[in-house]
C-alpha cells in the first residue's frame, strides 16, 4: 500500500526490509512484440524485458535484498558461483555496500560482457575448471565454513527481491488486458525465478487478491543440453537427477543441477504449467525474432519465445491464450553470440562509389 519506493522497493511491503542497497533495479518494460505475436498466432504475447535492469538482467532484483541483508548481518566477503550475469550483479550491488566479492565462474563459459562487468565493479573472479554446479559446490562449502556470505539464488532473500518480477507483470498485465495473464514463460537455469513467481503467486492467493484457479502457469524452458528440469517434468518426478555433461549457447543456464527444483517442480504442477526444452538453433531463432521487434537478448533470455513457439507448434498452448515471456538478459551480455546470429559487417574502400558498390 505504501508506494514510496521505487522499483522493486515500491513493493517493500512483500519484502524483509523497507529499504535496500539499491541503484534504482525493477520497473522493467512490459512489451508488445506484433511480430511474434503474429507469427505464433496467440490471442497476446508480451515480453517482461528484465535486460533493463541496471547490471542488464533480473539478478538485481534479487541482490537488492540480498545485499542489504548482508549488511544487516555485519558479513565481511560476499560470495556466489555464476556462469555470469549474478557475478555481474553481485560485483555492481556489492561495490555500492562497499563489502569484498568474490565470484567462481567456469572457466571458458561465461560470456564477454558478464565477465567484464564483474572486473570492473572491483570484485576478485576465480575462474574454475568445471562447469557452474562445480564452482557452486565449492562456494557453498566456503559458506558453510563461514569464509563468505553465498549470495546465490538458493539464498532465499535473492527469491524475495525476485518476486517483484511477478508483481509487475501482473500489474501491467491487468491495467493493459484487464486480467492477469493465463501463463508466464520462462528459461530456467537455478529454477530461481519459477520458484520466485510462485510463491508471489501464493502471496496474492492467500491475501485473496487472486484465486488459486488463476495462477498463471508456469511454463519452464531449458536448453537441450542442460534439461534436468524438463526431464523431471517428463517422468513426474519431484526430485531432479543432476546432469554432470551440460552444453549449450544459451551459457547462462548452463547448470546441470537447478537448486530451486524443490520449490519450483510444485509451482509447475499446482499452475498447470508444464516444461520444455528447446534446441540452440531454436534459441537463436528466438533472439533474432526478438531483435526484429526491437527487444535485444542474451541467448538465455531468447530460450523462452523458443518455448512458446515450442509449446505452440505442439499444441500444447491454445490460441485463446494470453501469454507473458521472460527475457532475462540484455544482448550486450554475450556480444560474441549476438554478432554470430546476426548480420556480417562488409569491408568497403574509403569512398562513396565503394559504399555505393555494397548496398
Ligand atoms: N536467464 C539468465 C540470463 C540467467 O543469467 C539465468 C541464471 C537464468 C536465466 C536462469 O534463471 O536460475 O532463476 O532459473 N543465471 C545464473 C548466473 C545461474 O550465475 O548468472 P534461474
Amino acid at each position: 500500500e505504501d508506494f514510496e519506493g521505487r522499483g522493486v522497493w515500491r513493493y517493500a511491503d512483500s519484502l524483509p526490509f523497507p529499504e535496500g542497497v539499491s541503484i534504482e533495479e525493477g520497473d522493467t518494460p512490459l512489451y508488445s512484440v506484433p511480430g511474434i505475436e503474429a507469427a505464433v498466432d496467440v490471442e497476446s504475447v508480451r515480453v517482461k524485458h528484465e535486460g533493463a535492469n541496471p547490471t542488464g538482467a533480473f539478478k538485481d532484483r534479487g541482490m537488492t535484498v540480498g545485499v542489504r541483508v548482508a549488511q544487516e548481518l555485519g558479513v565481511g566477503r560476499l560470495a556466489c558461483a555464476s556462469t555470469g550475469n549474478t557475478s555481474a550483479a553481485l560485483a555492481c550491488y556489492g561495490a555500492r555496500a562497499d563489502l569484498d566479492v568474490l565470484v567462481l565462474l567456469p572457466a571458458g563459459k561465461v560470456a564477454a560482457g558478464k565477465v567484464a562487468q564483474a572486473s570492473l565493479h572491483g570484485a576478485k573472479i576465480l575462474e574454475v575448471d568445471g562447469n557452474f554446479d562445480a564452482c557452486l559446490d565449492i562456494v557453498a562449502e566456503l559458506a558453510t565454513r563461514g569464509d563468505a556470505y553465498l549470495l546465490n539464488s538458493i539464498n532465499p532473500f535473492r527469491l524475495e527481491g525476485q518476486k517483484t518480477i511477478g508483481l509487475e507483470i501482473l500489474e501491467a498485465h491487468r491495467e493493459e488486458h484487464g486480467e492477469w495473464p493465463d501463463r508466464v514463460v520462462l528459461p530456467v537455469g537455478n529454477a530461481g525465478n519459477t520458484a520466485a513467481l510462485y510463491k508471489c503467486f501464493r502471496e496474492l492467493v492467500a491475501a485473496g487478491e487472486m484465486r488459486e484457479d488463476e495462477m498463471p502457469a508456469l511454463t519452464g524452458v531449458q536448453a537441450a543440453g542442460a534439461a534436468p528440469m524438463v526431464e523431471a517434468v517428463r517422468e513426474g518426478r519431484d526430485e531432479v537427477r543432476r546432469w554432470d555433461e551440460v552444453e549449450t549457447i544459451a551459457t547462462a543456464i548452463r547448470i546441470g543441477m537447478p537448486v530451486n527444483a524443490p520449490k519450483a517442480l510444485p509451482g509447475i504442477r499446482a499452475t498447470g504449467g508444464t516444461a520444455v526444452a528447446v534446441e540452440d538453433e531454436e534459441i537463436t531463432q528466438a533472439q533474432r525474432d526478438l531483435a526484429r521487434d526491437g527487444v535485444g537478448v542474451e541467448p538465455a533470455s531468447a530460450a523462452s519465445v523458443a518455448g512458446l513457439r515450442k509449446l505452440v507448434d505442439d499444441g500444447e498452448i491454445e490460441s485463446d491464450e494470453r501469454v507473458v515471456c521472460l527475457t532475462t538478459g540484455h544482448l550486450l551480455k554475450d556480444p560474441d553470440a549476438a554478432a554470430a546470429a546476426g548480420s556480417e559487417p562488409i569491408p568497403v574502400p574509403n569512398d562513396v562509389d565503394g559504399v555505393l558498390d555494397a548496398i
